[in-house]
């Protein structure tokens, strides 16, 4: 490693790189490019749940002022589609739309106004007339449709030893289901493109989470070579899941940029975010747990129910964390999904974890009340340095500490066991407590550096086509090539979101900073090794890079470098671990509650930049909180619509919802991770939240709420458990 600038290297707390364009309105989002001569089209949805177009009336809209054009499936051009029945939904996947008169569920496009300005195209939208045959019977009541539950080919289910023994082993089981509903991911920027489509070739300024991912999704799409799609996203303003993969309004206005031959801009409204740029699904999650009065595990199932589209297959992994995170020899984790006649659900941050973790943890919290064991000392007496669930060691597993560290922190010893049994007046106070995980996928990265030389100064220059969903990538990568060239931050220019630049997994999943920076590693090293090679310099002779310019006569210099996870990082499982502890006050009479406090440990290997680490533990701690408090959608049961439609009415958490935060990294080497032994930290908060004060609830009232939101009036009609004295 070059001379090291602890001030502004990997691990310092420097401010975002990209602060100063953000706040002074110069960080370009995705239709704030100035493209010339644009027009702006406006999705039309449909107002069935199942059916198909029978007759459509355009006359009046095309009669309007500024109007372009109106694509329907009528004269839409075709596009590719895939022969297989319920083909998977991946980030890479074809978007065909408005292909045929079939209707899936309320709110699909079903067509596309273009007009000179913004205003015509929304105002000709509405007047376009469709006519439909309504199938009397669609699924859109998942209570009442699940007769028609299957066995999804994508996540096999899993067994390993014999659940029945394991149960019949116990000292004490327990057999409890857990729901949480619909909910959908809201980032502050809206789903929006310029699209272009100029001789065949395709430029996207597209909010998207993942560069090249999407560039395959487009040419697929449209048929054409993968090097005619450029896609262009150096800031995105929030994702979290909903734009990891390719939406059908991008494909909506390519193919309007193609009949028109001039750029088209297209955002999703707020209202359409509900229906058409993904959300996740509910789930109904039953476990069953057998344990030993000493408080060993014996046997641990893992049931989801959950739903799908009736034309593709998505599968929240809710029970994933259920084979890895204890000890426990029997263990059965299934899969069941329903058909209905809504938009496929799909990744929504921490997908698997963020709902599974609720179950599971919660269920941990039920088994350690029957054993009458404190519930830190029931996780701990059942941990695991192997993933048993792939038959691998953990690369590194500190998730003891975790908790022992933050039941120190929080001041867990003042807990008693007992529920009701801390009051304040009106005030019912409780302590929970739940264990984190996330899989921390490292993935193949690449990058560019580009060094040159001025005034005796080096300024170097890093791309890749990462992006920046909000999270720091731009300032994680700077720290890292600072660190890696010897040259101040000040120095590093980071170049983000263009497809031009070399390929990087993109941003989701947890795995952005550990990839991307070691991408942008591997380059720095190739150019300072090869720089040093040149003039028969030892690699291990430190010279500035200002010196080896010189020495090599160079004023510029550019290096490529890519890195990917080793033959020990596929031996063993890596994940990020961590524990949530909170204190609830539930008044006792109106069920309203406030959580007052939390204290969230993680251990995620080496952190880069506390101050970006700890805004992105912040926040997947606010989308929980969310998840516990508010977030529902719900659907019209006689239309099938979603009647949760705007922020209004989808309650996300503000500021005066959340608790006093205290976040606390553990120091932690995984040299087997990745080589600068970063793990991932995006989705590692949310993972912990909802059961960790559905848990503390319990505690303050002895009511076990299975069910989220949890709601002030459900507490209020909630039943306190058998064996608590009320
Ligand atoms: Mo995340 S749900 O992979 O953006």
């Amino acid at each position: 490693m070059m001379n090291t600038l602890k001030a502004s290297g990997v691990g310092a707390s420097i401010n975002r790189v990209e602060g100063r364009l953000k706040v002074r309105g110069m960080a370009k989002y995705a239709t704030e490019f100035p493209v010339e001569n644009k027009a702006f089209a406006q999705g039309i949805n449909s107002t069935i749940a199942k059916g198909e177009i029978i007759a459509i009336d355009s006359s009046e809209a095309e009669g309007l002022d500024g109007v372009l054009a109106v694509i329907t499936y009528k004269n839409a051009e075709k596009l590719n589609h895939l022969e297989e029945e319920m083909p998977l939904l991946a980030t890479t996947t074809i978007a065909p739309v408005l292909q045929s008169a079939k209707v899936n569920y309320y709110g699909e496009y079903v067509g596309v106004v273009v007009a000179e300005t913004f205003e015509q195209a929304q105002y000709a939208a509405r007047l376009v007339k469709f006519e439909y045959k309504e199938d009397p019977d669609p699924t859109i009541r998942f209570d009442e449709s699940k007769s028609k539950a299957y066995k999804p080919k994508g996540n096999s289910d899993y067994l390993r030893g014999d659940m029945e023994a394991g149960l019949a082993e116990a000292d004490e089981t327990l057999d409890a289901t857990y729901i949480t509903p619909i909910e959908h991911h809201h980032p502050m920027e809206l789903h929006a493109i310029i699209a272009s489509w100029e001789n065949g070739k395709v430029t996207a300024y597209s909010s998207q989470q993942m560069v090249n991912e999407s560039t395959i999704a487009i040419a697929d799409t449209f048929q054409i070579p993968k090097k005619d799609v450029r896609v262009i996203t150096p800031f995105v303003g929030g994702g979290f899941g909903s734009k990891l993969n390719t939406e059908r309004h991008v494909i909506l206005a390519i193919m309007a940029s193609k009949l028109l031959g001039r750029p088209v801009q297209m955002t999703v409204t707020r209202q359409q975010m509900f229906t058409n740029t993904g959300m996740r699904q509910q789930n109904e999650q039953r476990m069953q747990l057998g344990a030993k009065m000493d408080g060993s595990l014996t046997a641990l199932s893992h049931d989801t129910l959950s739903h799908t589209s009736t034309y593709q297959e998505y599968q929240e992994p809710c029970g994933m964390i259920s084979k890895m995170l204890y000890q426990v020899p029997n263990n059965q984790i299934t899969y069941r999904l329903i058909p209905m006649n809504f938009q496929t659900p799909f990744a929504m941050r921490a997908p698997g974890e963020a709902t599974g973790s609720f179950a599971l943890e919660s269920a941990m919290d039920e088994m350690a009340w029957k054993l009458k064991m404190d519930p830190v000392d029931f996780r701990i007496k059942n941990d695991t340095q192997i993933d048993l669930g792939a038959d691998k060691p953990f690369s590194s597993r500190l998730l003891i500490e975790c908790l022992r560290i933050g039941a120190d922190k929080f001041g867990w010893e003042n807990r008693s066991m007992q529920p009701r049994s801390k009051q304040e007046g009106n005030w019912l106070i409780g302590y929970g407590v739940s264990a984190a995980s996330r899989n921390s996928p490292y993935q193949e990265s690449s990058s560019k550096v580009i060094l040159e030389l001025e005034n005796e100064k080096v300024y170097a220059t890093v791309q890749m086509d990462a992006t920046d969903i909000g999270t720091g990538s731009y300032t994680i990568i700077a720290q890292t090539a600072s660190e890696y060239l010897g040259v101040p931050v000040a120095q590093v220019t980071v170049e983000l979101g263009d497809s031009r630049f070399p390929i990087t997994p993109g941003s989701g999943g947890s795995w952005g900073a550990a990839s991307y920076c070691n991408g942008a590693r591997a380059a720095c090293q190739n150019a300072i090794d090869t720089l040093k090679q040149n003039k028969n310099i030892g690699k291990d002779q430190d010279i500035p890079v200002a010196e080896l310019l010189k020495q090599n006569k160079l004023k510029k210099y550019e290096a490529e470098g890519s890195a990917a996870p080793s033959e020990a990082f596929k031996k063993h499982s890596v994940f990020s671990f961590g524990a949530n502890f909170s204190e609830v006050w539930v008044d006792k009479h109106t069920g309203m509650y406030r959580i007052k406090r939390m204290v969230n440990v993680a251990s995620a290997g080496n952190i880069l930049n506390p101050k970006t680490a700890y805004g992105q533990i912040i926040g997947g701690l606010t989308m929980g909180v969310g998840m516990v408090l508010s977030e529902q959608t719900r659907v019209e049961p006689n239309f099938g619509n979603f009647i949760t439609r705007s922020l209004a009415d989808y309650h996300v958490p503000v500021n005066l919802d959340m608790a006093n935060i205290e976040v606390i990294f553990l120091p932690e080497e995984d040299k087997i991770a990745n080589e600068m032994g970063v793990k991932g930290i995006g989705e590692l908060g949310i993972t912990s939240v909802a059961a960790s004060v559905a848990n503390a609830i319990f505690n303050a009232t002895g009511k076990r709420m299975r069910h989220l939101p949890i709601t002030p009036e459900k507490l209020i009609e909630a039943q306190v458990e058998p064996g608590v004295v009320a």
